[in-house]
């Protein structure tokens, strides 16, 4: 078991370290049980299928998508190549369900490297839970790259709308509440939407928001 990270921190390293002891301690099962969290991966499927998202044919990438729990509300868009990215393969595959597992690209590589690597062609670009546990300096790094290298057609992010940087509990990660004004550079927000957690619809802690940005060009 690694040495685990100090309360405070923002040391990108140690976040890795930490979020691979998570994976290995059964948080892939976790977040891949059926339950609220499905609730919300529905919830996500519909705010896109609103706009029309994804359409037959494209390609959704879904960043730290962890075991796919989002990727298998789109199953039922004909022909969508599914990629995704996170940091324990056999983790993530084996709480992935299987319809998933057989249609999803899945590559082990922490996102910051991924998108600083060859960019890909991507339609629609998903990070659910994902940029908040993320520090700030390498997410404004990743922003810039998604702007000038990566350029997807639309990005849809779900972020919780307040930063816990003092986790309660062993293994717990921080999360950070972004500035994603970077994106202006090349993407406007063409739909918004809060949602609350189904699991305690009267605290704002876990109010979450979704947003659906579509590139300029
Ligand atoms: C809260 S979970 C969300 C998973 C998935 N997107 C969903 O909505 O179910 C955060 C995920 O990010 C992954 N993760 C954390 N830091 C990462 C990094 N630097 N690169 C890639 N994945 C990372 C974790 O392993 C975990 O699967």
């Amino acid at each position: 078991m690694p040495e685990l990270p100090p309360i405070e921190f923002v040391d990108p390293d140690r976040l890795l370290t930490l979020w691979r002891a998570k994976n290995k301690m059964g948080y892939q099962k976790k977040i891949a049980s059926k339950g609220f969290l499905h609730e919300n991966s529905r919830t996500l499927t519909s705010f896109l299928g609103q706009h029309g998202l994804p359409e037959p044919g494209s390609t959704v990438f879904e960043l730290g998508c962890g075991s796919g729990r989002n990727l298998h509300y789109l199953l039922g868009v004909e022909d969508l190549k599914l990629v995704g990215n996170d940091l324990c393969r056999s983790e993530c595959l084996k709480h992935m369900e299987p319809q998933v597992k057989q249609r999803v690209r899945f590559i082990e590589q922490d996102t910051l490297s991924l998108l600083q690597g060859d960019p890909f062609q991507v339609d629609l670009l998903l990070a659910s839970d994902h940029f908040m546990h993320l520090p700030p300096e390498s997410l404004q790094t990743c922003l810039n790259l998604l702007v000038d290298r990566w350029s997807p057609s639309f990005i849809c992010l779900r972020e919780c709308l307040t930063a816990r940087l003092k986790p309660r509990k062993k293994l717990q990660a921080p999360r950070w509440v972004h500035d994603y004004s970077p994106l202006d550079r090349a993407f406007r927000v063409i739909a918004e939407q809060g949602v609350a957690d189904p699991r305690r619809r009267d605290s704002a802690e876990t109010h979450y928001t979704l947003t659906l940005f579509r590139h300029r060009g």
